[in-house]
């Protein structure tokens, strides 16, 4: 399916994004490896999420949509042996939480994914996991591959680069492993893992090594809890990035995650001028929420520091898109990882945004934008996005606010994090079309 999208002037209402899709995915796993009952409010009803539903079902728990729109997760206390594969379609997140939840128990489980996620590095969980004791059988450490779970023991793992889903794999497992399990990573990112496993009853806290607090989890027994899924700040993304390079436009989105590990992309746009403010800030859950106020603003390039890297990581293609309505150098650096997502997003977003009329380039770790300000991108391109759901998002919003259309391919990729898109961007304005 191909998306056109076509200025269309200001945008302006009030909305609320679908579910944080990361929390989402740790509501169903932590809800099948705890006893009893887990309900879920606000769950995102995406395709990533969907797998990781399936998949814990394939693993014994029983999962269920009631009438309302909750979802009800009757776990077993443990993963039990699947009879078939477990397909994470096209979620990382999916693969290696669960990979790390399944480690500690005695069960053989084949795991594979769509063609993207074949593509994507597993030996990051695979090393940590084999250390702690599990099995892994897989040509060449990437998916299709089998995990042979059972007896762990804890370790102190120090992973070379700053990422959750290594992370929650270690953690997961380590609720299994005998002693203690720590995780050390160069910068903190999201820690919805910790902070959800506090609420399912988790011996989990902080331990302080070279100067810097780091997540510890002894063996424990989860208790079923009570979850609400806020709005997530990776999709609130596109539509404040389309009311700050639309003149006139104002916004207010609503319910949104604000977890300070998450927010790196709105800080960014603070520095650049953006006009957003943080209002009604609540937290009834264990994680901070607000809705996003924002409007049409006059932003200049920037360089984010490489250590915020982790907290936008998924921000950085809808980044590049901005930078292209601001006035000067937008400089993206210390970002590799952004080469091993969901496609190749440095090239991806460089091959699209020159094909747009930007002057952008690539660097071994970012790249760089040269903007020139509103109504200076032509646009006019029709994007190859190969199935990355973020990418084609940006270049929609990108040719919200160009001068002539914008079309992505395979733009069916969005429901894996953003299903309605396009309903969700009209209702504000937006001009977005099925070709
Ligand atoms: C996620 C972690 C990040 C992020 C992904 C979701 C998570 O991946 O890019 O979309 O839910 O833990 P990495 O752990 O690879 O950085």
């Amino acid at each position: 399916m191909r998306l056109r999208a076509r200025s269309a002037g200001p945008i302006k209402g009030r909305a609320r994004p679908p579910g944080d899709k990361s929390i989402s995915h740790r509501a169903l796993i932590l809800g099948a490896l705890a006893e009893g009952k887990t309900e879920i409010g606000g769950l995102l009803e995406a395709a990533d999420v969907m797998a990781t539903a399936e998949a814990v079902r394939a693993f014994g728990a029983k999962v269920e949509r009631d009438e309302q729109g909750r979802w009800i997760v009757e776990g077993q206390g443990k993963l039990i042996q699947p009879t078939g594969v477990i397909d994470c379609g096209n979620s990382g997140t999916a693969a290696r939480l669960l990979l790390g939840a399944a480690s500690g128990y005695t069960l053989s489980a084949r795991f594979d994914g769509d063609q993207s996620l074949r593509k994507r590095p597993m030996n990051r969980v695979i090393a940590p996991l084999t250390q702690m004791g599990a099995r892994f059988d897989s040509a060449d450490q990437r998916m299709p591959l089998n995990v042979h779970g059972g007896k762990l023991k804890g370790i102190t793992y120090r992973s070379k680069v700053s990422s959750a889903q290594v992370k929650s794999a270690v953690l997961l497992a380590g609720l299994n492993a005998e002693g203690e399990t720590v995780l050390i990573e160069p910068e903190r990112s999201r820690d919805h893992t910790e902070r959800m496993l506090a609420v399912f009853g988790a011996e989990i806290d902080q331990v302080e090594i070279d100067d810097a607090l780091h997540p510890r989890v002894r063996a424990s027994t989860l208790k079923g809890a009570d979850i609400y899924v806020p709005g997530d700040p990776s999709s609130a993304a596109f539509p404040v990035a389309a009311a700050l390079i639309l003149a006139k436009s104002e916004i207010r989105i609503e319910d949104v995650l604000v977890n300070p590990l998450r927010l790196g992309l709105f800080e960014t746009l603070l520095e650049m001028g953006a006009k957003i403010s943080y209002e009604e800030r609540r937290d009834p859950i264990g994680e901070p929420i607000a809705d996003l106020v924002v409007s049409a603003s006059k932003l200049q390039g920037v360089t984010p520091p490489v250590r915020r890297a982790p907290a936008m990581i998924d921000e950085f293609p809808i980044l590049a898109a901005i930078a292209a309505f601001a006035e000067g150098e937008t400089r993206i650096v210390g970002a590799a990882e952004l080469r091993v997502k969901e496609s190749d997003r440095i090239t991806l977003m460089v091959d699209g945004l020159r094909a747009c009329g930007v002057d952008a380039e690539e660097l071994p770790d970012g790249l760089i934008v040269r903007g020139h300000g509103p109504k200076s991108v032509k646009g006019g391109a029709t994007i190859r996005t190969h199935g990355d759901h973020r990418v084609a998002m940006s270049f929609l919003v990108l040719g919200m606010a160009s001068k002539e259309p914008v079309i992505v391919d395979e733009a069916e990729m969005i429901g894996t994090s953003f299903p309605g898109f396009s309903a969700f961007m009209a209702g504000l304005g937006a001009d977005i079309e099925e070709l």
